[in-house]
């Protein structure tokens, strides 16, 4: 298939790039490079010997995506492009509306003109809010604390509505977890401007010396350990999910939400120790207060993806961390020199 990846140059985006080439099809890549380097194409084409045809492009630029549609006669669409900080997210919602919502908008006037039906959407799972009932299903009510969250309930909606209007269309709503890893390479991978935010990133940096201790938020939580409990899915698993989800929505129309995860959750304290096993680094950490708006546990009932799309992640938790640590290892300022 001949697929557009918005935003295919980031951490999710580069390794389902890399998955999507390795399948044979043919892939254009949309990216401001706002959050990545270009530099990743290089990686890509050596590993696997083929690389996208790449344009330096924003998706609220409506009328250069549809350009680039028609003239690489596009038949699917993955659309990863958007800004993710939660905390970011709330400081500068308009920034996030417009980038998450109105570039949403505007890929998907873009994709009328050009008469492209096949849409798969980076959703998460922050659309499920604070759960009641876990694992999570996909028919869990939907809620969001954060303009970040808003943004992907409403383009969800959005996605709803357009369903009801236009029978042609076949999209998917792909709910990811909490992605980590990089590819086994080590030459692709997650590469976070500034402070990063997220567990894994900085589990990397307490391992490698960049930093002193990791911060553990809280560890009163009703969980096995008190910390809390996440679905890690290796981003590997999660590039072959794209895969797996554009394969089957080709027969199938109307809209249709898919959780990516594992279906196992862990704690902090268990991927520290499976981190500190694998990889013989050690991760320095104080339990420090809970951070706000975090909840106690988060993970997934992948059963519907298993079922419909014959996914299932098979990667393990030491898996995540060996690759994690060794695309670390080997790139400690990510894609820049
Ligand atoms: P990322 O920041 O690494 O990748 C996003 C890419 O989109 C970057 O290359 C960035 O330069 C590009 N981009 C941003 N705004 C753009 C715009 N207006 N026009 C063109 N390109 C633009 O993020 P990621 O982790 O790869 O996430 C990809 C998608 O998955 C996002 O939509 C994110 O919200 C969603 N998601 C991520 C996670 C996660 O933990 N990483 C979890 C759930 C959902
Ligand atoms: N954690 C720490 N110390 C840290 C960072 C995280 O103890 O320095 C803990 C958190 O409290 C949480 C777990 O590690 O229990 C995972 O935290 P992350 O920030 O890595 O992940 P979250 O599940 O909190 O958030 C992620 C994404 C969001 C997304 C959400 C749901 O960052 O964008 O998953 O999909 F919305």
């Amino acid at each position: 298939m001949k697929v557009l990846l918005t935003g295919g140059a980031g951490y999710i985006g580069s390794h389902t790039c890399l998955e999507l080439l390795v399948a044979g099809h043919e892939v254009v890549v949309i990216d401001n490079f706002s959050n990545s380097n270009p530099i990743v194409f290089d990686r890509i084409e050596s590993i696997c010997g083929r690389r996208p045809t790449v344009y330096q492009d924003d998706v609220c630029n409506s009328d250069g995506v549809s350009e680039v549609l028609l003239a690489h006669q596009i038949q699917a669409v993955i659309h990863f492009a958007g800004l993710k900080a939660l905390g970011e997210s709330a400081e500068q919602p308009l920034r996030y509306y417009n980038n998450n919502v109105q570039g949403s908008l505007s890929l998907l006037s873009a994709m009328k003109t050009a008469k492209v039906r096949i849409l798969a959407f980076s959703s998460s799972a922050t659309v499920y809010g604070s759960p009641n009932i876990i694992p999570i299903n996909e028919d869990a009510p939907t809620s969001a604390t954060n303009p970040y969250g808003r943004s992907k309930i409403m383009v969800e909606e959005i996605l709803r509505d357009l369903t009801v209007a236009d029978d042609s269309l076949h999209i998917a709503l792909l709910r990811y977890f909490n992605p980590v890893g990089a590819h086994e390479s080590g030459l692709i991978g997650e590469d976070p401007t500034g402070i990063p935010n997220n567990l894994m990133p900085l589990i990397s940096q307490v391992a490698s010396g960049r930093r002193e201790v990791l911060q553990i938020y809280g560890d009163d939580y009703p969980t096995v350990d008190g910390t809390g409990i996440r679905d890690y899915i290796h981003v590997m698993d999660l590039a072959r999910g794209h895969v797996a989800a554009l394969d089957w929505l080709q027969e199938r129309k109307g809209v249709h939400a898919f959780n990516l995860g594992t279906g196992q959750g862990k704690s902090v304290l268990e991927v520290i120790q499976s981190y500190e096993t694998t990889t013989g680094q050690a991760v320095p950490y104080q339990i420090v207060g809970r951070r706000l708006g975090d909840v106690a546990a988060c993970y997934a009932d992948s059963s519907l993806a298993e079922r419909e799309l014959g996914w299932k992640a098979q990667l393990s938790v030491d898996e995540m961390c060996r690759d994690e640590w060794n695309w670390q290892n080997n790139n400690p300022n990510g894609y820049r020199k």
